[in-house]
């Protein structure tokens, strides 16, 4: 079994991360690239879903054969068809000579159909007859041709919800579905953002020429805390603004953009915060008690759920306090 494409630092494709949440998912790729079986991508916004897709491709045994790279959400509805299957000439106004489809061009190699979730059903149903049979026609020809793709197909939407929906066949959903790989997003494999950090950071430095920022302790504690919902993408672009920015300086966490510090903030923030004397814990009870009380009209049930107690709770409290 060949390794799938972790490439040495400076290539713009490379898979990085060693987190266990990482190194499970490039292991079940590096299983599937080696066979022709179909592999549907799953992941969030800028997670690594297509640079998987192509390292998939290039660990195959199709590399050095093309990958076409259908963008299913760019194409328009009524021309989805044709893009896929191509079509001959006068098949349709504006069909002034027989053209090849995508799926024609990715002959012998890889079909790359990201945003697959977003075919309109009608072609969702060609698509399938495709995947199945291997067979298609042009838009306007009776000609049944034979194409040898291995496709590779990805989401960011929860398909199973838009089966639900009504808006994805479930017969394609199963046949994509052979070998589900699921890209966790950065925030629940955040052991790899250091190594995302320094190499973007370095390899951007490298590409403005200039010298690559530090990033002071707190700065990195308050990146791992974020929740980027961004995903990787979002973590090369913020590399990219520092880089910029504050070239051979040391980032520190007032230079963080403002969602990242407020997301810190928030994540902070305690429900009360003990003043510097102290306070009598006996009389914040009784004040809030009696806050819940007047916010319910003295309603106790209702007063009680504010406060997360049972209303019988409440009632031994009311009596310890002698409040009415
Ligand atoms: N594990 C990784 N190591 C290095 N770079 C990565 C990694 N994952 C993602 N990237 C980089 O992050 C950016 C976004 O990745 P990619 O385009 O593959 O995401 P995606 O899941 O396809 O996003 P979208 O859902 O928006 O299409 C790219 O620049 C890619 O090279
Ligand atoms: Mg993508």
């Amino acid at each position: 079994m060949t390794d799938l494409q972790i490439q040495p630092e400076g290539s713009q494709s490379q898979l990085l991360g060693d987190s266990p949440a990482l190194t499970r998912v490039v292991w079940a790729a590096r299983i599937t690239a080696a066979s022709d079986v179909t592999v549907l991508i799953q992941g969030e916004s800028g997670s690594g879903k297509e640079l998987f897709a192509r390292a998939i491709h290039m660990d195959s045994q199709r590399k050095l054969q093309p990958m076409v790279t259908v963008n299913c959400a760019a194409i328009p509805e009524n021309l989805a068809e044709s893009m896929l299957f191509g079509h001959i000439k006068g098949s349709f106004t504006g069909a002034f000579a027989d053209q090849q489809g995508y799926v024609q061009s990715a002959h012998k190699g890889t079909l790359f159909l990201d945003e697959v979730g977003e075919l309109s059903l009608s072609v969702q149903a060609k698509l399938l007859r495709f995947l199945e049979s291997s067979e298609c026609e042009k838009v306007g020809s009776t000609i049944t041709e034979q194409v040898n793709v291995r496709v590779i197909a990805a989401t960011n939407r929860d398909l199973r919800k838009e089966i639900k929906k009504g808006h994805f066949r479930e017969d394609l959903f199963y046949r994509l579905h052979v070998i589900p790989l699921e890209i966790p997003p950065l925030r629940e494999r955040i052991e790899d953002l250091k190594l995302l950090l320094v190499h973007f950071t370095r390899t951007l430095a490298e590409q403005y020429r200039v010298d690559a920022p530090e990033y002071s302790k707190a700065a990195l504690k308050a990146l791992k805390e974020y929740h980027w919902p961004g995903n990787v993408r979002e973590l090369r672009n913020f590399c990219e603004r520092m880089t910029i920015l504050l070239s051979g300086q040391t980032v520190d966490v007032d230079n963080l953009p403002v969602e990242i510090k407020t997301a810190r903030q928030a994540a902070g923030k305690t429900l009360l915060s003990l003043p510097e004397n102290g306070l009598s814990l006996e009389k914040l009870e009784i004040e809030l008690i009696q806050q819940a009380l007047d916010k319910t009209s003295g309603n106790r049930t209702r007063a009680a759920r504010l406060l997360g107690l049972t209303r019988d709770t409440l009632l031994y409290r009311m009596k310890k306090y002698s409040l009415t």
